[in-house]
């Protein structure tokens, strides 16, 4: 469709196609749209003709002619620009899928830490509180309070790292019975206290100069043998298996009275006998009693109305015994292999 008006815009409507045409960055194209098309642009402007124009109507559509033509041949120059600029980004950012992949390795975790928080949980489960305690502490703590006196012979078998007369690296778990007892100010208690002991042994298999416990203590009135035993007996079957019994053997703790060695039922062998437990059935996992009457008093407990049990379980056995390690040293040397393997074992 042509008009008489169509030669008013023919000159510039050409001269704009040809700018486009020679365009050769997306740069250049706008700019030709801000100067031609844009709301005062010299192609725009023509419009203003319309008032002195006879026939308005031919005019308009001649205008808008035009104006189509130019825009679509813009847009598409445009279009081109822009899929032309994306494959070239395209291109430079291309990923060699066949190269081989840097690996992430993940951190795993320590089995002494599994067990840690295994035992955590257990306990918490029951109603447990847990509770921290210095590791640095006095001889009133780890052995006054817990009815062990300056020439108790007891104290032989807790020696350990002293730093002055008074202060000294907590031999046991225990010493934090006598803060919690402290703080509670005559009051029930039931927490746990997982954290490092120290004592002068040598290290070998079994023994390292530092190791770690779970201290339990809980103090109520009209508690028990029998309760201590419950407990026990539930965290036995929860850490090793489902059957898992438990026994006592009576034994000595200055701090108890009467004061148990407590063996689990072995796990390997269910009891038969086996090299795991050194063929008896049974295993030793843990010391334990109900709290001593000069303990209760010590702490400003009346012994008539209040009784108490406590119990601390070596961390490091239990895991060695959970998951067949055989030598202590293995938790603190940081061997990845060891870790990895470990964690294989058990997540497999
Ligand atoms: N403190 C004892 C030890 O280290 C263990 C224990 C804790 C025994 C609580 C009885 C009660 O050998």
């Amino acid at each position: 469709m042509s008009n008489r008006y169509d030669t008013i815009f023919e000159e510039i409507e050409n001269k704009i196609l040809e700018l486009i045409v020679k365009a050769k960055v997306l740069d250049e194209l706008v700019d030709i749209r801000n100067k031609y098309l844009s709301k005062k642009g010299e192609f725009s402007v023509l419009m203003n003709k319309i008032r002195e124009v006879e026939d308005k109507k031919a005019f308009g559509e001649s205008y808008n002619l035009a104006r189509k033509k130019i825009e679509t041949r813009l847009s598409e120059k445009i279009a081109e620009f822009q899929k032309f600029a994306l494959n070239e980004q395209l291109k430079s950012q291309m990923i060699d899928i066949t190269l081989p992949g840097i690996n992430q390795e993940s951190g795993k975790m320590n089995p002494f830490f599994k067990v840690k928080r295994e035992i955590e949980d257990i306990f918490i489960g029951m109603g447990y509180t847990v509770e921290n305690g210095p590791e640095v502490d006095s001889d009133r703590y780890v052995f006054e309070l817990l009815n062990i006196p300056k020439d108790h012979p007891a104290r032989d078998m807790q020696d350990t790292l002293y730093i002055d007369d008074n202060l000294l690296l907590r031999s046991h778990t225990s010493s934090v019975q006598a803060h919690v007892m402290e703080k509670a100010k005559g009051k029930p208690i039931k927490i746990i206290c997982p954290g490092k002991t120290f004592r002068r042994d040598d290290d070998d298999m079994t023994h390292s100069h530092q190791f770690a416990q779970v201290e339990g203590l809980v103090i109520d009135k009209n508690i028990n043998l029998g309760n201590l035993k419950a407990t026990l007996e539930l965290f036995a079957k929860k850490m090793f298996s489902k059957d898992a019994k438990i026994r006592f053997r009576s034994s000595y703790f200055p701090f108890t009275e009467p004061s148990v060695e407590v063996d689990v039922s072995c796990f390997a062998c269910k009891g038969k006998g086996c090299s795991v437990c050194k063929g008896s059935g049974w295993i030793e996992i843990l010391g334990a009693g109900m709290v001593h009457p000069n303990v209760l008093k010590m702490s400003g407990y009346d012994p008539e109305i209040y009784s108490g049990y406590a119990f601390g379980i070596g961390i490091e056995r239990v895991a060695m015994l959970r998951y067949g390690i055989d030598d202590i040293r293995r938790f603190y040397q940081s061997d990845i292999r060891f870790i990895e393997e470990f964690n294989k074992k058990v997540e497999d």
